[in-house]
C-alpha cells in the first residue's frame, strides 16, 4: 500500500496520470498535496485537466497511473460516496421532480440517516445559504442563484470534510458571481472544510483562494498563494495568463547574479531577473507588469537601460491612468500609473522614455509558438473569458484567430478582440 508522504496532508495526488483513450495523456505527472482546511483553486484554460482531476479525487474517474490520497488513504478502493465527499457543478443538477427539501435530504437517505435527523440538517444547510424558506419549492420555481446557492447546500448538508466545486458559478452573473464567492469562501472557512474549487476565471481564483494552481496542458505550472503568483510567475504562461502582463522577447547577454541583460530582438538592451534561464545566448521572453513600469529617470537606479518610447493611448480611468505604449516592436505596451496628484497625463504622439528596477522584469523562457498561440487563442484578451465564451471553440486551432477573426460573445468585450492575436 502507498504511504502518504506529506505528513499531514488531506488530500494528496502523487504521479497522477490520465489518459481516456490509452494514448493521449490530459493530465501528466500530476504532484499535489493539500493540508486539511485549505482552499485550493485548480485554474487553467479549458481542455487542461482541471475536471479530470477533480473526478479523479471524487471517484467518478479512475487514474491511468500514480495514487490520489485522501487523509493518509490510497482511495482507489473506496467507492465514491464513502468517501465523505460533496460536489457542486456548474449546472446545479438538482433533480427536478423532487423539492428543495427532498433534494438536500437526498444524500442523507443514501447515508440512511433518520427522519429526525435528517430534518434538522436539511433546515440546517438551507439556513446557511439563506434559503430556509424555500424548501418547499421546485428546483424549477428558483432563479439560477438560487438554485446555486441549493446546490451548495446540498454539497454541505451532510457535513463533508471535503467539497470539490466545479465552476459553480459560471451561469451567474457578475454581481450574483462575487456575491457568492464571498458567500462560499466565509462557508469553507467558517466550516473548517477543505475546497478544491475549479475555475477558468482568475479573479475568481486570486480572491477566494489560499493557494492557486495553474494548470495548462495536463500539468501544474505553478502552485502558489495569489500574490506568488501574481508577483512572482515561474514561466511565461503564469506570466500571461495571470494578470495584466507586457512581454518582450529577446536574448540573454549577460547574467550576474540575479541580475541579467536582456537585448531585445529590436536592438535595445533591457535590465531583468533571471527567472527560467541560465545562460548567455539563451532566447528569452521577459515579463513586466503595467504598474511597475517607471517613466520618471530619476527614479530609476544609477546606469539602469531605458527604451524609447512612443505614447499610443492615454486612457483616464478614475482611480489610475492606463497608457498604450509602442515600445521596442511591441505595439500594445501597457503602463498604469496612479492617479496622484502630480501624476503626468502623457499625450498621444509624444516621445518618452521608459525604465524599470531589473527585480521587477522576470526573464522567463521562450515558449513554442504553439503554445503561446494557443494561450492567445484560447483566451479573450480581457482575460475574463476562456474559450467557451468565445464564438467558437478554439482550442486545437491554432491559426484561427490569428487575424482577429473571434469574437467574445460578450459584447462589451468586442474591441478587446479586435485587434491583430497572437
Ligand atoms: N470523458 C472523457 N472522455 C474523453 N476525453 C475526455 C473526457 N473528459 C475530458 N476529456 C478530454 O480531456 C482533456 C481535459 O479535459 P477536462 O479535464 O474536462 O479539462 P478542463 O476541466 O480543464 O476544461 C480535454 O482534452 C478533454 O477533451
Ligand atoms: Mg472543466
Amino acid at each position: 500500500m502507498a504511504k502518504s508522504s506529506g505528513g499531514n496532508a488531506f488530500v494528496e495526488f502523487q504521479h497522477v496520470q490520465k489518459s481516456y483513450d490509452g494514448e493521449t495523456l490530459v493530465v501528466k505527472d500530476l504532484n499535489l498535496s493539500m493540508p486539511k482546511g485549505e482552499f485550493l483553486t485548480m485554474l487553467g484554460p479549458s481542455g487542461s485537466g482541471k475536471t479530470t482531476c477533480l473526478m479523479m479525487l471524487a471517484g467518478f474517474e479512475t487514474a491511468t497511473h500514480g495514487e490520489i490520497m485522501l487523509d493518509g488513504q490510497p482511495i482507489n478502493n473506496i467507492p465514491p460516496h464513502k468517501r465523505g465527499i460533496g460536489m457542486v457543478f456548474q449546472n446545479y443538477a438538482l433533480f427536478p421532480h423532487m423539492t428543495v427539501a427532498e433534494n438536500l435530504a437526498f444524500p442523507l437517505e443514501v447515508r440512511k440517516m433518520g427522519k429526525s435527523e435528517r430534518e434538522e440538517k436539511v433546515k440546517r444547510a438551507l439556513d446557511m445559504v439563506q434559503m430556509g424558506a424555500f424548501g418547499g419549492r421546485r428546483p424549477a420555481q428558483l432563479s439560477g442563484g438560487q438554485q446555486q446557492r441549493i446546490a451548495l447546500a446540498r454539497a454541505l448538508v451532510f457535513q463533508p470534510e471535503l467539497v470539490l466545486m466545479d465552476e459553480p458559478l459560471g451561469a451567474l452573473d457578475k454581481q450574483l458571481r462575487e456575491h457568492m464567492q464571498f458567500e462560499i469562501t466565509r462557508l469553507a472557512h467558517d466550516l473548517g472544510i477543505t475546497v478544491v474549487y475549479v475555475t477558468h476565471d482568475q479573479t475568481e481564483a486570486l480572491t477566494m483562494s489560499d493557494r492557486v494552481a495553474v494548470f495548462n496542458d495536463g500539468r501544474i505550472q505553478q502552485l502558489a498563494p495569489p500574490d506568488e503568483l501574481y508577483e512572482k510567475p515561474q514561466n511565461s504562461f503564469v506570466a500571461q495568463f495571470i494578470g495584466e502582463n507586457n512581454t518582450l522577447e529577446g536574448v540573454i547577454k549577460s547574467i550576474d547574479g540575479d541580475k541579467c541583460v536582456v537585448k531585445l530582438d529590436s536592438g535595445d538592451e533591457i535590465d531583468a531577473r533571471p527567472v527560467n534561464v541560465t545562460k548567455a545566448g539563451e532566447r528569452t521572453k521577459v515579463s513586466i507588469r503595467p504598474e511597475r513600469v517607471e517613466f520618471n529617470k530619476s527614479r530609476l537606479q544609477k546606469g539602469a537601460h531605458t527604451l524609447k518610447a512612443e505614447v499610443a493611448e492615454f486612457i483616464y480611468m478614475g482611480d489610475i491612468f492606463r497608457f498604450r505604449l509602442k515600445v521596442a516592436g511591441n505595439n500594445d505596451f501597457i503602463v498604469k500609473t496612479r492617479n496622484a496628484p502630480d501624476a503626468v497625463r502623457l499625450t498621444p504622439g509624444s516621445q518618452i522614455e521608459i525604465g524599470w528596477l531589473a527585480e521587477d522584469c522576470r526573464a522567463l523562457d521562450a515558449p513554442a509558438c504553439d503554445e503561446r498561440a494557443r494561450h492567445h487563442f484560447g483566451l479573450c484578451l480581457c482575460r475574463e473569458h476562456d474559450a467557451r465564451q468565445l464564438g467558437r471553440c478554439l482550442s486545437g486551432q491554432p491559426d484561427q484567430g490569428l487575424f482577429g477573426s473571434v469574437h467574445c460573445r460578450e459584447p462589451r468585450h468586442h474591441h478587446h478582440l479586435g485587434r491583430k492575436l497572437g
